[in-house]
């Protein structure tokens, strides 16, 4: 049997190469060396990277301050974006009042920069104390403040205008805000639930401090892209807190707010399946178009699926492969569906191994690369799942999508999720 994968490959291999001189000529396929495999020519074995360069949906994953992890050697070669997931946090920055430590940041915006890497900052605004959002010298001056409302807009325009002047220019994307609405209903966080307190800017200024968060943040650095950032467990039309999103975003929109899009966190920590997971790639793809319709991107910024859940596969790991690829070919379909990021680099450092409940369950196992750094293969699928963009769209006429393959086959980009060159020019 492998003798005939060996002969079938090779036959592939040389179809490539026989082809290769007319695809150079025709400049659609790659001179060697400086840009990407075609993934769709015969032969190809793309890695993660050039799937997302390809199909215009970018990989990213969420890296911890300490940073080591997409220092090791090859991991960066799997992504072309990268997440700050606690560096930026207004509690990881500031203890007091115009006092702030940049070293984590600094050290993750260089790193993204110097390796071209798309970077997204997560997050300036996050009501959630005690885990890094907001630190207690906000809630405390709001306290005792005669005037309140003017004290938190004081607070809340020193901090974003602070940390936004001093990355202008090399942040690409921001989570403005994050999770503005309650953990699971459709309306905010008015009283503690949870664990969680009260969300002090809602119940301060309402629901325009969004509002004044993305002008304030637009207003220092027009170039970055703006994202409104929520959990949205279960993301399709009828979902009680996916319309409730929807509908913010909608009217975010409609008072001329300054936003880009929207991201779905999409993390799997409580169940992999409805009512607190994608139940499968159409209803969710469907969600995202109806951002579309509104003018604005969708990105999954968050994506796990913890392993212990799906223990009781017959193949557990092929089972978290075809998990990822639910979600990943719902933004494969979906043309405003701009990036998918895991929420950490590999499995040997996830955050669902040191937060209770799912640290009970640890290994959670829960990315595409393993403890080693190797892929899994859920990385595969999530390859192939990014590919599904380069499909020709079905309403086109037969003739038509005979033309698309070939073109793709040839190497022409999937999509123009990003007009050129927003994505950074192809890492060698
Ligand atoms: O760095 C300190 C360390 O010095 C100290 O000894 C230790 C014990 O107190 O805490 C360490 O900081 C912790 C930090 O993670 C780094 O490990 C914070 O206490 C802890 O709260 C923080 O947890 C982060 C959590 O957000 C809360 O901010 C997780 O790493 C991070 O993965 C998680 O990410 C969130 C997103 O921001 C929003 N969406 C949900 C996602 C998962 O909860």
């Amino acid at each position: 049997m492998r003798n005939v994968h060996r002969r079938h490959r090779a036959a592939r291999r040389a179809l490539g190469l026989v082809a290769l001189p007319f695809l150079a000529a025709t400049g659609a396929a790659p001179a060697a060396a400086e840009r990407p495999q075609n993934c769709l020519a015969p032969g190809a074995d793309c890695t993660l990277a050039e799937a997302a360069h390809q199909s215009g949906i970018f990989v990213g994953a969420a890296v911890g301050n300490e940073l080591p992890d997409l220092e090791i050697a090859g991991v960066l070669a799997h992504f072309n974006a990268m997440t700050t997931e606690n560096a930026f946090k207004w509690g990881s920055l500031s203890s007091q009042e115009g006092v702030y430590d940049f070293g984590a940041a600094d050290r993750l915006v260089d790193f993204a920069r110097r390796n071209q890497l798309r970077l997204r900052a997560h997050t300036l605004v996050w009501h959630r104390d005690g885990f890094l959002g907001t630190p207690q010298y906000v809630r405390d001056a709001v306290a005792k403040a005669e005037d309140p409302a003017a004290r938190l807009r004081e607070l809340m325009r020193q901090h974003i205008e602070t940390v936004v002047a001093r990355y202008r220019g090399r942040v690409d994307l921001y989570d403005v805000v994050n999770e503005p609405l309650s953990l699971f209903t459709s309306g905010f966080d008015t009283e503690p639930a949870f664990g969680f307190a009260a969300n002090v800017f809602f119940e301060t200024l309402g629901v325009e401090y969004i509002d004044l968060a993305f002008r304030w943040t637009h207003a220092v650095d027009p170039r970055a892209k703006l994202f409104l950032n929520e959990i949205v467990w279960d993301p399709h039309l009828g979902d009680p807190k996916a319309d409730a999103f929807l509908a913010l975003a909608s009217e975010l929109v409609a008072r001329g707010v300054p936003i880009d899009g929207v991201g779905i966190q999409t993390h799997g920590q409580l169940s992999l399946t409805s009512p607190f997971f994608p139940s499968d790639s159409e209803s969710f793809a469907e969600y995202m178009r109806a951002f579309a319709a509104l003018g604005l991107r969708l990105e999954i910024t968050e994506l796990d699926v913890p392993l212990p859940l799906l223990a009781g596969a017959s193949d557990p790991l092929a089972a978290q492969a075809e998990v990822y690829r639910r979600v990943v070919r719902a933004c494969a379909t979906a043309s405003n569906c701009s990036a998918v990021t895991t929420w950490n680099v590999h499995d040997g450092r996830t955050w669902l191994d040191f937060v209770w409940p799912t640290s009970i369950l640890a290994p959670n196992e829960p990315l595409l690369l393993d403890a080693s750094l190797r892929p899994k293969p859920a990385y595969f699928a999530t390859r192939d799942a990014l590919l599904e963009r380069c499909e020709p769209p079905s309403e086109l006429p037969g003739p038509t999508r005979v033309a698309w393959t070939l073109l793709r086959r040839l190497g022409a980009a999937c999509s123009r999720a990003y007009p050129r060159p927003f994505p950074p020019p192809w890492r060698p």
